[in-house]
């Protein structure tokens, strides 16, 4: 099948480096006042995929001239010990983030330990003070991934207003906050997950696709209307031709005789993750300067960094 004549590679990297680009420059200016933006990021235990996840991000954060605090606690770690690590990074006014590398050992609440981050502090968006802030409008620190899938859309569409939206998925991580970002930018949105009937009809109304299942190259041409710009999420590692490689939730190479412009995989959102943790620490800093400490953020808070 061949492809749509001008299908454009949505280039992850490409986005990603301007966005660090972007946070080094306000770095910068923000040290020429005196201020250093600071990131604390906690790992419990040795999952060799976080490590390598926390790696990167130290490694970034370091790279746009953001401190970086790293605490790695070993597995056996008591829930009560971290969350008393966490109140001692809620109350140092030096660290505007603070980022709890997931998934934590199964004799941790993951809830327990995300609710005890402060707001204004929360740079991955998973407090609940953040995430209804999100679903009511306001201007809040928000997920990663979906929002450098915002900026990803925002690149590739222009103006999103009114486009029909499909996101496959309903995570809290990515599926829900995607929705919730695609519907705050006037997007008609419709969530598709493991109970809809008839994903391919569904997603085939959709000018926009966001997949994020975790299911390797399930939705292919097939599943998409002509000209649809699709954002692929997944990133799964399969076993193929006797060799291992990553790849999408889409089936890039059908999907290119449909689509108008796709992310690859890798090289599409992955890169977009850590940029917008990044964003995020420098949004932090900025609403900590605004609010006094403890306050909640402002619904009008004026956070361009966030757009
Ligand atoms: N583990 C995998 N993805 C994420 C993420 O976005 N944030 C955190 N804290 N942990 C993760």
């Amino acid at each position: 099948m061949s492809s749509q004549p001008s299908v454009k590679l949505i280039d992850g990297k490409a986005a990603s480096a301007r966005v660090l680009a972007e946070v080094r420059a306000e770095v910068q200016a923000l040290r020429g006042d005196g201020i250093q933006p600071a990131l604390a990021v906690v790992l419990v235990g040795s999952d060799p995929a976080s490590q390598v996840y926390v790696r990167n991000k130290v490694l970034r954060a370091e790279e746009t001239g953001i401190r970086s605090l790293e605490f790695k606690l070993p597995a056996d770690t008591a829930e009560a010990e971290l969350l008393a690590l966490i109140e001692r990074l809620n109350a140092d006014a030096e660290v505007n983030g603070i980022l709890v590398q997931l998934p934590l050992p199964a004799h941790i609440d993951e809830n327990r330990v995300l609710q005890a981050i402060a707001p204004l502090k929360d740079v991955d968006g998973f407090h609940s003070e953040n995430v209804g802030g999100l679903s009511q409008g306001r201007e809040v620190l928000t997920p990663c991934t979906p929002s450098g899938c915002m900026r990803l859309l925002r690149d590739a569409c222009g103006e999103l207003r009114g486009k029909h939206a499909v996101v496959i998925g309903r995570s809290n991580i990515v599926g829900k906050p995607m929705a919730a970002l695609l519907l705050q930018a006037d997007c008609t949105v419709t969530v598709l997950h493991s109970r809809s009937r008839d994903l391919p009809a569904l997603c085939r109304q959709a000018d926009i696709v966001v997949a994020a299942v975790g299911k390797p190259r399930l939705i292919d041409a097939s599943w998409l209307k002509p000209g649809a710009v699709v954002i692929d999420v997944g990133i799964n590692r399969i076993d193929e031709d006797g060799r291992s490689k990553l790849v999408g939730d889409v089936d890039f190479d059908s999907a290119l005789a449909q689509a108008s412009a796709i992310t690859p995989v890798p090289g599409g959102v992955g890169p977009m993750t850590i940029a917008y943790l990044m964003k995020n620490t420098l949004v932090a800093a900025r609403l900590q300067r605004q609010a006094p400490r403890g306050a909640r953020i402002p619904e009008d808070a004026a956070c361009p960094s966030l757009s």
